[in-house]
């Protein structure tokens, strides 16, 4: 399909990362749960890598306290490159620096946990009046053949509106998710026509779970703006994505790859002995 000239491009990825991640304690007392590492790299490096396999180069972070040690990951260290020049550990730190090369880091705070509807408003002031990515760091993808977001932006050329990443659940746990309804009107997509925050699986519509991809429009900000405290007291994204869904905007994408979700133990453990596997056979 032909881009449209009018057609606006999706330049920025959005990371809500101000969340305590309490089901880490006590490793997240004093390092952000987005710095935890799959092997080496720490979660929301592989989001940012991510977010650049997609076309994205402008990453805007929205943090909160205590989390300082992001700014840093993403800033060059003299001292360290000083010690390490010329030894054989040099190595260890070209992929953070070509990312750095790669890529602009703008921060914002979130200075109260009001949910991830208002964590995303606070990122107005860094992505403007132009669609964004979003990516929630401790949701990790493996794209199958091509990364997730790079998936969705090449859905998002075609259909211009607001697209989430879905994938099936077992019902019991549609309790930890957005859930959404909806018409597939092409192999893996659907029109969303009604999404529910962590509904209990009785009330469910579906077991198709919204998962941490999202690319939304910029008139979400008005809606967000609009939108009451929803589940557990907190703004959802889920509730405004719902009123962009009612208007037909809304698109949800099973997604080609493997997700884990690092906010839990089990799956953090299991992602770790994924890339270990993955690691090994290219060493091979
Ligand atoms: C958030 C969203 C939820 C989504 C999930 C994906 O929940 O509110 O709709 O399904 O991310 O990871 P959280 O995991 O932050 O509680």
């Amino acid at each position: 399909m032909k881009l449209d000239m009018k057609q606006q491009l999706i330049k920025k990825c959005l990371f809500p990362a101000a969340g305590y991640g309490t089901r880490f304690l006590p490793a997240t007392k004093a390092t952000p749960k987005e710095m935890l590492p799959v092997l080496t790299k720490p979660l929301i490096q592989y989001g940012v890598e991510e977010a650049l396999d997609a076309g994205i180069s402008t990453m805007a972070i929205v943090t909160g306290r205590g989390k300082r040690a992001i700014e840093d990951h993403f800033d060059i260290s003299y001292e360290l490159e000083h010690q390490i020049k010329g030894t054989s550990k040099e190595s260890l730190l070209e992929e953070i620096r070509s990312v750095i090369t790669k890529c602009t880091f703008s921060y914002t705070r979130q200075t109260e946990m009001k949910g991830l509807g208002h964590a995303i408003l606070c990122g107005e002031t860094l992505i403007g009046n132009e669609p964004f990515a979003v990516i929630l760091a401790d949701d990790l993808c493996k794209g199958d053949g091509k990364g997730v977001l790079a998936q969705m932006v090449a859905l998002y050329k075609e259909y211009q509106c607001s697209i989430v990443a879905i994938e099936e659940i077992h019902k019991e746990e549609t309790n930890k998710y957005g859930v959404i309804d909806g018409e597939l009107i092409a192999d893996g997509i659907y029109r969303v026509n009604n999404m529910v925050e962590k509904p209990d699986p009785k009330d469910a519509p579906t077991n198709l779970a919204i998962i941490g991809r999202y690319i939304l429009t910029p008139d979400i900000f008005d809606i967000i703006r609009d939108t009451k405290p929803g589940k557990g007291g907190e703004i959802q994204i889920t509730d405004a994505l719902l009123e962009q869904a009612k208007q037909g905007k809304v698109l949800a994408y099973k997604f080609k790859g493997k997700r884990f979700d690092c906010g839990s133990v089990d799956d953090f453990v299991e992602a770790t002995n994924y890339f270990y596997a993955l690691q090994n056979i290219r060493n091979k």
